[in-house]
């Protein structure tokens, strides 16, 4: 198969792709997502298919108005409303009961909810228009890698799986959207993303956090077995805000490989760096990493010689707490600490 570039003005052929059935990359203000038509089983099937996921991993539905929620959710409840008039469009996915039989067990993994995303990107708030249908779309990488946040992501991961992709440039925030999990009495965050809980707690009162966090001290038995997700072929290694850049700096230079070095600007131009320090500059700030975090580690992923990552931590709150559950799951946990003699 042909993998089309489809640029802004071609929209309404990337939704006729849609409408046949067929795989289409969308971009969105978060990462690139696969797209396909919720309402199309076998469409869907082929979403898991070309990512290589598990079969019981539930997908986002993409939506491009209140109204295509109501078409199948069971229910709204009134601070589900409240949120969706604040964040959406926006980085907030609702998970929400549906009712029965409107959506296949492949979109649902056979759960009775259903993850309802309003993404902030005209583009694909288009697509989903001009298609008629609500799409699903996990993030548009092979299962495992990091999320692709530019078509050319897309492209290496999928090119020749899927019909097209939508080319919209490198996306704004770059970590995945907060999904929130309102199906129960209780609402929980479940994975953190550009929406604080913070944000969200000031709409509807207090809410939960659920999150398996590796403690700082705790190291794996086997580097990245906790986690299959966002793990690029070197090992990363946490830098924690008080661990000194130049033992950091020391260490790279007695490594027989090379090592990349993911940190802010200020860091980057006041060390004195090895030959085999690899630079990818993190900007200026947690925003700027959190844009650049996915697109560093996949260019490590293209350069075989670089066998281990540093990667500098930022506070876990607000934007940072996303930032460090991508960062945490990609180093595996671990943290540049006593075994980095
Ligand atoms: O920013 C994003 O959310 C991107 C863009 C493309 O929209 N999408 C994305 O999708 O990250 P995905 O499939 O890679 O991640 C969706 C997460 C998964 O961890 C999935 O397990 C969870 O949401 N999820 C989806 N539906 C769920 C449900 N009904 N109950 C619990 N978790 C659910
Ligand atoms: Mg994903």
């Amino acid at each position: 198969m042909n993998t089309r570039i489809f640029h802004l003005d071609e929209i309404d052929q990337a939704a006729k792709e849609i409408q046949a059935g067929h795989l289409v990359a969308f971009p969105t203000e978060t990462v690139y997502g696969l797209g396909a038509d919720a309402t199309n089983e076998a469409a869907v099937k082929n979403v898991y298919l070309a990512k290589g996921r598990p079969s019981d991993n539930p997908l986002i539905v993409h939506v491009a108005s209140v109204e295509m929620v109501e078409k199948y959710a069971a229910n709204i409840p009134d601070n589900a409303r409240k949120l969706m008039k604040k964040f959406w469009p926006g980085s907030l996915t609702i998970i929400l009961p549906i009712k029965r039989h409107v959506l296949s067990k492949t979109v649902t993994g056979g759960l009775s909810t259903v993850a309802f995303r309003f993404p902030d990107c005209q583009p694909t708030l288009d697509l989903i228009k001009k298609a008629g249908v609500p799409i699903v779309g996990p993030s548009a990488n092979t299962s495992g890698k990091p999320s692709p946040t530019t078509a050319q992501h897309v492209y290496h991961d999928l090119h020749g799986k899927i019909a097209g992709i939508i080319d919209n440039g490198p996306t704004r925030v770059g970590v995945e959207s907060t999904v929130l999990d309102m199906s129960t009495d209780q609402p929980v965050i479940l994975r953190p993303g550009a929406v604080t809980k913070a944000q969200i707690e000031d709409v509807i009162g207090s809410i939960d956090l659920n999150h398996h966090h590796v403690g700082k001290n705790e190291i794996p038995k086997a580097p990245g077995m906790k986690y299959k997700h966002y793990a690029p072929n070197a090992q990363v290694y946490i830098v924690d805000q008080d661990t000194d850049w130049q033992r950091v700096v020391d260490w790279i230079s007695k490594q027989p490989f090379d090592v990349g070095m993911m940190a802010e600007e200020r860091i980057l131009q006041h060390a004195s760096l090895p030959m085999n320090a690899i630079q990818f500059s993190l900007g200026k700030n947690v925003q700027d990493a959190s844009a650049r975090l996915f697109d560093g580690l996949r260019q490590f992923d293209d350069q075989p010689n670089v066998k281990a990552i540093v990667a500098q931590a930022f506070p876990a709150k607000d934007l940072g707490r996303a930032y460090m559950n991508r960062l945490n799951k990609s180093a595996g946990g671990v943290h540049f600490g006593a075994q980095n003699k």
